[in-house]
């Protein structure tokens, strides 16, 4: 592939922590898309993944081995994860990113810690990677980096990929410090979006805010010999193993599970679901506002109609996720206690997550999958539901504002904020003739079969050895 050895980089670390029987650790990679996104280069070349492993003050830890990866920890003191992580990561660029739905916080202290522990990550990268490496770097949390790298080595060739929107630039101009954020992006050879909208409005932004003119995708950056150097900065949709979804959903013990999920709820006659991480982003409350109101005007039978909605534990020391947590369940508990009944809920409420089997399970059981985020980078829900119906059946309601709508035309396309709007939409999906569904599932199925993650990953990876190479034979 071009590429003589690979390094990843990401705040968290694609592996859980389990203590077995005997009480000894044992490290798991955790089923993510990223990790399947690599597997191909991983099981040919082996990788080096550096990230946080997910424990506050804990002590410092070596580096080590699993399926091929060689994991390098960087251990964040309690200090740095409430103020790096949860502060700036996800108190400030969260929701700036987000468009502003809750307000971004700017604090000093947050914005000096990020640097610290961004500044940490790349000498970390710098001293365990091999000369000429190819390095990518992962989302909101570490945009200095690649800027950070490219100092202390200019050898690498580095990546960027942003899995969350980038903002429009007049809301970006809120952030007091844009100017080193853009720089630090900067640093890249390749940057990568989810749409075509966001790598247009990071390019403005470039132009602004770090005077880079840009042609096209390009982004003409000068250094303090006036050297230039082009950098790449377009739409790379990310996705899922389609193949692992549809392996799943064909296996008659996932298949049994999906019609036993039906009894467990009551056996309606149609049943909707909603996945998401408990975020202010996913439209939850607004979801929750439609389908309450045609349960109180009588358009929906709650013996008839149920909703699952999974909703996985987020970010729980976080203000605003601990409000949105209170809302959430009042409101579900409202629905419940006006409509349900002895032997009917109406909203099946799973503040939890769940395996991977048991959530193809679901995608099978689900009539519709609600998808009405307010704003996300692509929402790979929706991906993951169509991989799954393999008979072609089941209605997708697909929020206008996540980046995932760009590829999925045929899906019930809602705007979230019009609650009159997503009451039709529901209605319509529940009520939708089989012929329709059909012909809508099979064409979504087809979209997505086309861009899996291997795709993706091999596109990004290609354009990234594209420079590795150019560069070792001009060096
Ligand atoms: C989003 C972000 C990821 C993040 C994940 C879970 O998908 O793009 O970078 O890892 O949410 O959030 P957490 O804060 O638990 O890592």
């Amino acid at each position: 592939v071009g590429i003589k050895e690979l390094v990843m980089v990401s705040n968290r670390l694609p592996v859980d922590r389990a203590v077995d029987e005997d009480g000894n650790v044992e490290w798991k990679t955790s089923p993510g898309g990223l990790v399947t996104a690599v597997e191909p280069i991983v099981q040919q070349l082996g990788c080096i993944w550096v990230g946080w492993p997910g424990d506050a003050g804990s002590e410092a830890m070596e580096p080590f081995d699993v399926d091929r990866m060689r994991l390098v920890p960087v251990s964040l003191s309690t200090e740095e994860v409430e103020e790096y992580y949860e502060g700036f990561s996800n108190g400030t660029l969260w929701p700036l990113y987000h468009d502003v739905i809750a307000q971004p916080e700017y604090h000093r202290e947050w914005w000096d810690q990020y640097v610290k522990v961004n500044r940490r990550f790349a000498q970390t990268v710098a001293g365990q990677a091999a000369k000429g490496a190819v390095v990518w770097v992962h989302d909101y949390q570490l945009q200095l980096v690649p800027g950070m790298l490219r100092d202390l080595r200019p050898d690498l060739t580095i990546g960027f990929f942003l899995h969350i929107p980038f903002p429009a630039r007049r809301l970006f101009a809120q952030l007091p410090w844009r100017r080193p954020i853009i720089q630090g992006i900067l640093g890249a050879d390749v940057i990568g979006f989810q749409t075509v909208h966001d790598a247009e409005s990071f390019r403005e932004c470039a132009e602004t805010y770090a005077g880079a003119p840009t042609h096209g995708n390009l982004v003409m950056v000068s250094d303090a010999l006036d050297n230039t150097r082009q950098v790449i900065a377009q739409e790379f949709p990310i996705s899922i193993d389609t193949g692992q979804f549809a392996q799943m959903a064909a296996d008659p013990d996932i298949q049994r599970r999906a019609l036993e999920i039906r009894k467990e709820v009551g056996s309606p006659k149609k049943l909707l679901l909603g996945v998401d991480r408990l975020d202010y982003t996913k439209g939850i409350r607004h979801r929750l506002k439609a389908y309450g109101e045609l349960l109180a005007e009588g358009e929906i039978d709650p013996e008839q109609i149920v909703l699952i909605q999974v909703a996985t534990p987020s970010r729980e020391r976080v203000d605003a996720y601990q409000l949105l947590r209170d809302q959430v369940e009042v409101t579900v508990g409202r629905i419940n206690g006006d409509y349900g009944s002895l032997g009917h809920t109406p909203v099946v409420y799973l503040h939890q997550g769940f395996s991977r089997e048991e959530m193809v399970a679901l995608y099978l059981a689900a009539d519709v999958a609600v998808v009405t985020a307010l704003r996300d980078g692509m929402n790979l829900v929706a991906k993951e539901y169509v991989a799954c119906r393999l008979d072609e059946t089941g209605v997708l309601m697909l929020s206008e504002f996540a980046g995932a709508r760009d590829e999925l035309d045929e899906a019930i396309l809602v705007n979230p904020h019009d609650i009159e709007g997503m009451k039709a939409a529901f209605l319509r999906s529940i009520h939708m003739p089989p012929r329709e569904q059909k012909r809508r599932m099979a064409a979504l199925r087809e979209t997505v079969s086309q861009n899996d993650v291997a795709h993706w990953a091999a596109n990004y990876l290609g354009s990234l050895a594209a420079i590795s190479e150019q560069r070792s034979t001009v060096v």
